[in-house]
């Protein structure tokens, strides 16, 4: 059995409330964009992929029970409508940003056919979405086999194993499966090479000790879960290997939005000579923003920050600055950009990607 952040099929779209995890796996119906939209705001799905791909099949469910139109030209402005509502939801990420250009682009060129009609512009929008999904998990599994044999290359040229740190959460909850930065650790975990993985807890909102930790335990993988504020202690005395985190948006010249916290992890392993990697499908990437102060940074609510499951853990009156995710400059990615094309120093990504990433990423 397989952990599934998404559930669908045609005309229906499931997803499993991550809010409630590692204590219930309960999943939720999602029937509109308005729903999704909600969902994804409230983070009961979230990670960069996940987002994007909740968002455009919450779009195919509502052209599957009817909604838009009437006629081609009607359906397309709905489809834009409905995609740029979808994009306000989180800002950082680019994966919703660009699947709602591709998306929206799929409608109008269909509907630009001769004899357009609109049951062809709806079929070719829900056949659009549904590939995403399908690609998306292609692309992980390819990132994953990919950057554990660059991993091993570099890190145990002469056989043995490695030990990985990560950040946040990357793995099949945030994905349509199998994960990024998790994924590499699946791989080498399948390919008998992982020694152990570390995971932060990744606060405030948690994700490592709530999410990879429960992918981890349920994949049976050798892990250990450490406080943020250990990630120092555990490079100088636990043998890291490397850090693998994934990505919300990597920029042109390899600048990499991802969960607060990333940008000290790439410091800390600077420091020590640990190589840190960043692991994201293309999809992740946005060749239209040069260098990382382009990125708008998400700031959520402060209560992510002084409230552990609605209980308050903060003084009250303290003020809170909460920004969900940070910038970590493409010369502490020492490693190298997995991807599904290949693994890039940020110096080569633009060049590698810029035949096939559109530039007006975001
Ligand atoms: O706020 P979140 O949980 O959506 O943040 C998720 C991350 O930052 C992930 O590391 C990133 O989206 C990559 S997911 C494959």
């Amino acid at each position: 059995m397989a952990l599934e952040a998404i559930r669908y099929s045609r005309g229906s779209l499931q997803i499993l409330d991550q809010l409630l995890l590692p204590q219930q796996s309960r999943y939720e119906a999602v029937g509109s964009v308005q729903q999704a939209w909600e969902a994804i705001r409230a983070m009961k799905v979230r990670g960069a992929p996940a987002i994007a791909l909740v968002g455009c099949l919450s779009l195919a469910v509502e052209l599957q029970a009817g909604a838009g139109g009437p006629g081609p030209a009607a359906l397309v402005a709905f489809v834009r409508d409905k995609l740029s509502v979808l994009v306000s939801a989180r800002p950082t990420a680019v994966n919703m940003a660009r699947a709602a250009r591709s998306l929206a682009d799929a409608a109008a060129r269909e509907a630009e056919k001769e004899g357009a009609t609109e049951a062809a512009v709806r079929e070719r929008v829900i056949c659009h979405a549904e590939d995403m999904l399908d690609q998306d998990l292609r692309d992980n599994q390819r990132i994953g086999d990919l950057g554990a044999h660059h991993l091993l290359e570099r890190a145990a040229p002469g056989g043995g194993k490695v030990t990985v740190l990560t950040h946040c959460n990357t793995g099949a909850l945030a994905t349509a499966g199998y994960g990024t930065a998790l994924g590499v650790i699946r791989s080498l975990h399948k390919l008998n090479r992982l020694e152990h993985a570390f995971c932060t807890e990744t606060r405030p909102y948690n994700q490592g000790a709530r999410l990879t930790a429960f992918e981890l335990v349920f994949e049976q993988i050798p892990a250990t879960l450490i406080a943020d504020s250990m990630a120092a202690v555990a490079m100088a005395r636990k043998g890291v290997s490397a850090v693998i985190v994934g990505a919300d948006r990597v920029v042109a010249n390899g600048d990499t939005a991802n969960k607060v916290g990333t940008y000290q992890l790439a410091i800390v392993a600077k420091h020590h000579g640990v190589p840190f990697y960043v692991a994201a499908p293309s999809s992740s990437c946005d060749l239209g923003l040069q260098t990382g102060r382009d990125i708008v940074i998400e700031e959520r609510p402060g209560h992510e920050l002084t409230e552990i499951n609605g209980v308050r853990i903060a003084a009250p009156g303290i003020g809170v600055w909460n920004p969900a995710f940070d910038v970590t400059p493409h010369e502490l990615i020492t490693g190298g950009i997995i991807t599904e094309r290949g693994v890039f120093t940020p110096e080569e990504l633009r060049a590698a990607l810029s035949a096939t990433i559109p530039s007006g990423g975001g």
